[in-house]
């Protein structure tokens, strides 16, 4: 079922499958481009819920992922099993169904110290950087209008140097890992995937455009195209943008 297109960056795609489809096939056509044009391409996955089923219809694209790189927005610190880890959720869902080489697979050191795998992965998403932006960047946001671990008030939102950094999130008692700002404004393109009612108030206030701290996914900007793919009850922010 194509989406109701709201604008050329707002699409609302009522039914769960066909919202995972339009991410997925989003996600593959942009990594298919930079392939041909640049013969490599970087994808940068979000956490959450919501991309699992995005992630095991990109799966089945034909795709070159010999020639594709995979990075994380965010991880929580925790191991690389645990069933709250990011990179658990993506192996379950995408990498072991897929045949790329482990190299390409660029993880979050959830099991370290926060700040040491914060410096270690800075390192990463800068030899990332130093060949070429990220291609695709795939974010959700929570109700509270966070994107990756980048949460209201916190310190992580105010940095406007550092490419990753550890950050505690006092609402969920809990250590995260995340890129900032400015790596995310590093990407080629941006893709939000979300759904659910509970997110149209941050919604509206996101689709305004202007940045306000208070709501993170209002402050993301990319090189390229930022597209919302929204679920219908989520939609419902976007049809009242409209
Ligand atoms: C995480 C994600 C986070 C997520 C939002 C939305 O590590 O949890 O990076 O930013 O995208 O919280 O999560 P849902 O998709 O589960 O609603």
């Amino acid at each position: 079922m194509a989406g109701r297109d709201l604008s050329s960056a707002v699409r609302v795609i009522p039914g769960a499958e066909e919202l995972a489809a339009a991410a997925a096939e989003r996600v593959a056509a942009v990594l298919a481009d930079g392939v041909a044009a640049r013969g490599r391409a970087a994808l940068v996955l979000a956490g959450g819920r919501t991309p699992r089923r995005a992630y095991e219809l990109l799966a089945m694209a034909a795709l070159p992922w010999e020639r594709i790189w995979i990075y994380w927005g965010d991880e929580r610190c925790v191991p690389p099993d645990d069933a709250a880890s990011n990179y658990r959720m993506a192996r379950e869902a995408l990498l072991s169904r897929i045949a790329i080489p482990q190299a390409n697979v660029r993880r979050i050191a959830g099991e370290a110290p926060p700040e040491e795998a914060a410096a270690a992965y800075e390192r990463e998403v800068d030899a990332a950087l130093a060949e070429a932006p990220f291609d695709a960047v795939l974010l959700g946001m929570g109700a509270d209008g966070h994107v990756a671990s980048l949460f209201p008030g916190t310190t992580a939102m105010a940095e406007r140097e550092r490419r990753v950094v550890a950050t505690f999130v006092p609402r969920l008692s809990a250590h995260r890992v995340t890129l900032t700002l400015p790596a995310l404004a590093t990407s080629r393109t941006v893709t939000f995937l979300v759904a659910g009612a509970d997110k149209v108030p941050a919604l509206e206030r996101a689709l305004r455009g202007a940045p306000d701290v208070e709501l993170p996914a209002s402050c993301v900007r990319s090189r390229g195209e930022i597209a919302w793919l929204l679920d219908g009850a989520a939609g419902a922010a976007g049809s009242a943008r409209a």
